[in-house]
């Protein structure tokens, strides 16, 4: 019988060969590059297993083309890519890799909130663009974070994460989730810096748009390295233009990774190209949680992280 075969659908942090046992075959588009839907539709064909990543759209079509396919093991914790209902319908898995991108992902989310808490980029250009001349009681001032309110939106372990880390800093925590919290409403108006950590479900899709914006603080900074299409970036941009918001600090685009081109020359906004996983630790970890799980379904087990629930073939 033919080995089972893997699609890995990028470069990973580790060697695929490291993990898989010589039973399994390795496909793998190894390249930091987009991998064009047509070339995915054509190397899942002989597939039993997919390791996918967020930009790649596992869907009805996709899986119409995988007829072999029993697991999507997808590199990130987020699973809104994936038709998680048609791959149940087919009798597919679909794994991710939550808890070792817990720390790395709100280490990024305090690096945003410093960087535009304290106007980091602005002050960095200076500097380099020779521009810096000397010392003055009234540059580049930014907001002190001891005594100001946080609201973290969505408390799972990232948001929990994010918490203790503002702790530590002494600011107020306050957060809505569905497990508690305080109203979605009494946050945005009552919060200095609110930052984002749900997942993207359709009930998060645009949480945060025009009338929220409305609702929050006059000068209020938002950060979101959860999902893009959880703010309305056209408001978003509104609400900047107007001055209403007091910056934004984005990991994440609605439309990714195009990025609003209002965005791009503001000096109240900064930009990260979706960092909020990428430490050496954390990736090499997401890779062999993925690769262990494909192992795992391949050889007939339940896979450790399983986001669905698959009968028995
Ligand atoms: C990254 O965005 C992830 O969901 O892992």
């Amino acid at each position: 019988m033919d080995k089972p075969r893997v699609f890995i659908t990028r470069k990973l942090a580790l060697e695929p060969a490291s993990i898989l046992g010589p039973g399994i075959e390795i496909d793998q588009f190894d390249s930091e590059d987009p991998l064009p839907r047509a070339r995915l539709l054509e190397r899942v064909a002989q597939a039993s297993a997919l390791l996918p990543i967020l930009g790649d759209r596992i869907d009805r079509e996709l899986l119409d083309a995988a007829p072999r396919l029993r697991i999507v093991a997808n590199h990130a914790v987020g699973y809104d890519n994936v038709d998680v209902l048609a791959c149940t319908a087919r009798g597919v898995w679909v794994t991710n890799t939550p808890g070792v991108l817990t720390e790395s992902t709100a280490d990024l989310a305090f690096t945003l909130l410093l960087t535009l808490a304290r106007r980091i980029r602005e002050g960095e250009r200076m500097v380099r663009e020779g521009k810096w001349l000397g010392w003055a009681p009234t540059q580049l001032l930014g907001m002190e974070l001891r005594g100001k309110t946080l609201g973290i939106i969505g408390y799972g372990r990232i948001g929990q994460a994010v918490a203790r880390r503002a702790e530590g800093f002494g600011m107020r925590v306050i957060f809505t989730d569905e497990r508690g919290g305080v109203p979605l409403d009494e946050l945005l108006s009552t919060s200095d810096i609110i930052t984002i950590h749900t997942p993207l479900m359709p009930e998060t899709h645009h949480l945060i748009g025009a009338a929220e914006l409305l609702r929050m603080k006059r000068g209020v900074l938002l950060i979101n390295n959860a999902r893009g299409p959880i703010v309305d970036e056209a408001a978003l941009v509104a609400a900047l233009q107007s001055g209403h918001l007091g910056g934004a600090a984005l990991d994440v685009y609605e439309f990714e990774p195009k990025v609003h081109p209002a965005l791009l020359g503001r000096d109240d906004v900064v930009l990260l190209p979706h960092l909020g996983s990428a430490t050496r630790e954390t990736r090499e970890a997401m890779g062999r949680l993925a690769l262990t799980d494909i192992e795992l379904v391949l050889r007939g087990e339940r896979p450790a992280h399983p986001v669905n629930e698959v009968a028995a073939k």
